[in-house]
């Protein structure tokens, strides 16, 4: 297993003194990142955190691994109900391991399609449910707290479809992921009988793709997860490592955290040269987000921290984004991502057809093509200034997906422990739930539904504004008193 980390364009040397950073930079920010270090390995050590144990994890793995081999064969789709870190861990597999949406190949029982119903736009549900066979799906419902609105919602509407079809045979076709000692899911499993795998109470959705919550639909689609726990626990083991030249979580933390605090980067890109990672992008920018956007530091103070996460995709966003990351404003560190041995090469014909555009390119390679453009946009990048560094993959398989999953959930870590803020909580969500909650009609949530309908009030009374009008909000909503 081979990732390298180049971050020779996020020096000064490269991009400037007010947008790089200094050998002197990294020399006095060392120390707080190995003390960053030692605090999260005994907060880890305490049994706060789990994600770093995953990889060690045998029992789990190979129960997991028993179950898909005693199903295999008996569906040719897996309809994973989740949201979040209850999905995107799934997909960032799926799409890097099978190939990306939608040219995955033909889907049979030897190559089960993963549908992930991560939303509950109802055209989106009611054309998956169009296009799959309650016969032939195996449904996999994941939910850590076990009460998600999104995913019990939809989990009703899946259930009733397959029960029309299938009557009481429906719940052998049921698999639940969810908390172990909580929550309504595991209650309703438990009654109902349905297969059921766990995660640990100390695994947050975000960082839990190599819990049961990624290891079940990887295992049941034929993905081999024991060797992503491999790759996942090498980079596991150089992650404790306090040599911060080779643990690259640690430098990339350290590096990212100077960018974003002392250069004002606040916007961070990732840039993956490969539409496998596009999965991987959509989760790590979940996982830089909600992890690291807070409002209080540790210890209470207010500080509203966060750096922007962006997804785009080489080269196609290229000929989208580039633009703006070249001329506006220098808010942006770059992550690309690249694969030094992509699986297909895909020749270009040797063509003479005396055209200029069509001849340059005769007898090379798409690989060498998109080698060369991503070598190009971050040669033009640094020349404008804006950092950036590069990921290597040697190859997209197993191993290296789960080691560079779990690289990615140590520098965010990291960058945690840097920034003195709890990363493994998510505050901020919590009001819109309730919100939604009380709008449903959900006991217990009539204080929100109360708070919501005084915003009406407000929204609906109108708000005057510079000219002296009052400006009201169409469709004004309704007076409920
Ligand atoms: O990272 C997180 O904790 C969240 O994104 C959750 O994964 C998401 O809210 C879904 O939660 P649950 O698994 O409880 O349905």
């Amino acid at each position: 297993m081979a990732i390298y980390f180049d971050e020779t364009n996020l020096r000064s040397d490269m991009v400037g003194a007010s947008d790089g950073v200094s050998a002197a930079d990294i020399r006095r920010t060392t120390g707080k990142a190995l003390a960053g270090l030692k605090n999260f390995r005994s907060l880890c050590d305490e049994g706060r955190y789990g994600f770093p144990a995953l990889p060690f994890d045998e029992t789990t793995c190979r129960a997991i691994q028993r179950y898909a081999a005693e199903v295999r064969g008996s569906y040719d789709t897996v309809c994973l109900i989740g949201i979040g870190g209850s999905a995107l861990g799934a997909w960032a597999l799926d799409c890097g391991l099978r190939g990306p949406h939608p040219v995955q190949g033909e889907y049979s029982k030897d190559f089960p399609r993963l549908v992930i119903l991560d939303n509950v736009d109802p055209v989106f549900v009611g054309s998956a449910l169009e296009s799959m066979n309650p016969s032939r799906t195996l449904s996999l419902v994941v939910a850590k707290s076990g009460s998600t609105a999104e995913t019990i919602s939809t989990f009703l509407i899946v259930r009733d479809w397959m029960e029309e079809k299938l009557g009481k045979k429906t719940n052998q076709r049921i698999v639940a992921v969810t908390s172990e000692k909580r929550g309504d899911l595991k209650a309703l499993a438990t009654e109902e009988g349905y297969q059921t795998f766990h995660l640990p109470d100390n695994v947050g959705g975000r960082f839990s793709v190599l819990s049961a919550v990624g290891l079940v639909p990887a295992a049941l689609i034929g993905i081999d997860i024991r060797k992503l726990l491999k790759g996942a626990a090498a980079i596991t083991n150089l992650s404790w490592s306090k040599d911060i030249t080779t643990n690259m979580a640690l430098r990339a933390a350290m590096l990212n955290y100077l960018l974003w605090t002392r250069k004002g980067k606040s916007i961070q890109v990732a840039f993956p040269y490969s539409n496998r990672l596009w999965g991987t992008a959509l989760w790590f920018r979940q996982l830089w987000a909600e992890s690291l956007g807070k409002a209080r530091t540790r210890k209470g103070e207010l500080v509203n921290v966060g750096q922007t996460p962006v997804a785009a995709l080489g080269t196609t966003d290229q000929h989208s984004q580039v633009q703006l990351y070249m001329e506006g404003p220098r808010d942006k560190a770059f992550r690309f991502w690249s694969v030094a041995k992509p699986s297909m090469p895909a020749r270009i014909p040797r063509v003479h057809t005396g055209f200029e555009a069509f001849d340059y390119l005769s007898g090379h390679s798409l690989a060498k093509l998109i080698e060369a453009e991503r070598r190009s946009t971050q040669a033009a990048l640094t020349e404008n200034h804006r950092p950036n560094c590069n990921f290597v993959l040697d190859r997209i398989d197993e191993e290296h997906l789960g080691a560079f999953l779990q690289l990615m959930e140590f520098e965010t870590a990291f960058m945690g422990e840097l920034l003195d803020i709890n990363a493994f909580d998510q505050e901020g969500v919590e009001l819109g739930k309730k919100f939604t909650f009380a709008l449903m009609g959900r006991k217990g949530y009539e204080e929100y539904a109360e708070r919501f309908a005084r915003y009406e009030e407000k929204r609906a009374a109108g708000v005057e504004c510079a000219c002296g009008h009052a400006h009201h909000h169409a469709p004004a909503a309704k007076k409920r008193r």
